[in-house]
């Protein structure tokens, strides 16, 4: 066949180039996926199946019935399968309140949101109820309260009522949106702090007359820019539009011009995976190792969720 009527890409293989017109819009394959990828699709597990669902990130598990009791080998397995897949997903799991929560707190001590007063029978869970009245906000990518000195390390999130369209959760793997970066933003902020603070997002929702107890409690938390997996040793990008008010020792208008170019990375459609609920359908992430972002197309349809949250340590790199 002539080189000129050849697919181009097998003249370029995996190098990507940017358009002339937009250099910043760059197109041709993320070739530093391969090697999760392969590694993934390579692993086997005892105690249930595993389809991953994206490139790096994401895998729905089956033959594995969280409502009944799971053993320890079995948890140490779903605990494993976490750190790999970076979130995971299972089908028909009917649990109750009691059985949520005693699944989740056996993976760490659950964590009591501050901005979300306990609204379920168990003070750990908390329900998000969405409809006419309550709209979805939690569409921008985030992980969760890194507002926090040790923010969650994980969170369960069981869907009871969705809508026959809309509210999927996408997620980002933000170990791949770290080595995605060029190696001159990963000099620069590999060793940079960034503050981070509840006041941009939940801070709207305090009374005036509560804001100075609650800013007491919930002083800024200083994170770095990029930590490292306590379990994987995976550096991650970890900075969020949400809660990262600034960046530590540099202008107002770099850090802001930097946070968005490291939020950005979270757009990118080849680190990601989108979840379609179902009722009784749970999603179980790793909340160091990917953001989400919880679509918000359904309004005024009823969407209810519940979530137990794990408390993590104080990230480090
Ligand atoms: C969240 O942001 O934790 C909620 C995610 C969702 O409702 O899908």
């Amino acid at each position: 066949m002539s080189q000129v009527n050849s697919d181009p890409g097998t003249v370029l293989k995996a190098k990507r180039f940017g358009l002339p017109s937009f250099p910043d819009v760059m197109v041709g394959p993320f070739g530093h996926l391969a090697d999760e990828r392969t590694r993934l699709a390579g692993l086997s597990w005892n105690h249930f199946d595993a389809r991953p669902v994206d490139a790096t990130i994401g895998a729905e598990l089956s033959g594995i019935d969280l409502t009944a009791g799971v053993s320890d080998a079995a948890l140490a397995e779903l605990r494993d399968a976490l750190h790999a897949y970076k979130v995971i997903f299972f089908r028909d799991q009917p649990l109750t309140a009691e059985q949520h929560v005693a699944l989740a707190s056996r993976f760490g001590e659950l964590e009591v949101h501050p901005f979300f007063p306990s609204n379920t029978s168990e003070p750990a869970l908390v329900r998000f109820e969405k409809g006419a009245d309550t709209g979805g906000y939690e569409n921008g990518w985030h992980h969760d309260v890194t507002w926090r000195e040790m923010p969650s390390a994980a969170a369960m999130l069981h869907a009871l009522q969705v809508p026959a369209t809309g509210g999927d959760t996408l997620f980002c793997d933000m170990a791949a949106a770290y080595e995605g970066l060029p190696g001159s933003v990963k000099t620069r902020i590999d060793n940079l702090d960034a503050v981070h603070d509840y006041v941009a997002s939940f801070g709207q929702t305090v009374p005036a007359n509560k804001q100075q107890e609650m800013r007491e409690l919930y002083p800024e938390a200083t994170h770095p820019v990029v930590v490292r997996h306590e379990a994987t040793g995976a550096k991650l990008l970890y900075v969020n539009r949400f809660f990262t008010s600034h960046i530590v020792g540099i202008s107002d208008s770099e850090s802001r011009d930097l946070i968005d170019l490291l939020a950005r990375q979270s757009d990118t459609l080849e680190y990601q995976c989108r979840f379609r609920w179902e009722n009784d359908s749970v999603a179980f992430w790793d909340n160091r190792a990917v953001q989400h972002y919880a679509a918000s197309d359904y309004w005024p349809s009823i969407r209810i969720m519940e979530r137990a949250s794990i408390v993590g340590e104080r990230p480090t790199c």
